[in-house]
């Protein structure tokens, strides 16, 4: 059994880039479970499934096989053996990722894949329902958050890095109806587990969040 630190949080709390700079640090694995509901939303995007159709997701599934390989430490992720890694990223893609994310045979597809990573790595494992589903008994569970419109205002910067053109006003809607929906589904809402701490990233650099998370991480380890 792996050691296992599991980070909760809505969308574009830091969760990615801190989790994967502490797993560096940890040199732990560093899993994103994100990229694994992205994978099924971006083949419902490709194929014309409507996201909000839970039959017509769930008889995809069969014709969908998810892989995570991780290339010189950096996860990859693969749809039917083509690496999705950029395509799953296209701002569409989140919210069709949200809307699969709320059927319970998407949940459980991809139940087993992440505990069994967990089972076989020292991990820090990002998404919705870690604490609280995945890794129940994980040795340390955050939860990482910020105020709503700072986590638009760096999902938007990180938008237009990539080129992608955005309005600031369309990233908050968009972030709040995520929140909305991640938080009030009825399977694995996203809130705080029990014994997760809760760290709170509004007004941080990024350097005072990973510096405030990895002590976070290491006191709670040596414990
Ligand atoms: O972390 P992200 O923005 O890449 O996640 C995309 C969507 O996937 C998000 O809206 C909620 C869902 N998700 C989930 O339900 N459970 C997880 N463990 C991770 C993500």
């Amino acid at each position: 059994m792996g050691i296992n630190v599991a980070i909760d949080g809505p969308s574009g709390a830091g969760k990615s880039t801190l989790a994967r700079k502490l797993a560096e640090k940890l040199k732990f694995i560093y899993v994103d479970t994100g990229a694994l509901y992205r994978t099924i939303g971006l083949y419902a995007l490709r194929n014309d499934i409507d996201p909000k159709d839970e039959n017509g997701v769930i008889a995809a599934l069969s014709d969908i096989e998810v892989e995570i390989k991780f290339i010189g430490g950096e996860q990859h992720v693969y749809l039917n053996d083509e690496d999705v890694s950029a395509d799953i990223r296209i701002h569409e893609v989140s919210n069709y990722a949200s809307l699969v994310s709320a059927i319970p045979a998407v949940r459980q597809f991809l139940f087993h894949m992440q505990q069994k990573m967990a089972a076989e790595h020292d991990v820090i494992m990002d998404g919705r329902d870690i604490g609280t589903v995945v890794l129940p008994n994980a040795d340390v569970k955050i939860f990482l958050t910020a105020s709503a419109e700072e986590r638009a205002t760096r999902r938007y910067e990180e938008l237009l890095s990539r080129g992608q053109e955005v309005s600031y006003d369309q990233i908050l809607a968009d972030v709040i109806a995520r929140d909305e929906q991640d938080t009030n589904r009825p399977i694995a809402p996203l809130k705080p587990a029990e014994n997760s701490v809760i760290v709170d990233t509004t007004g941080n650099t990024f350097d005072e969040s990973l510096a405030l998370l990895y002590k976070t991480v290491t006191e709670r380890l040596e414990k």
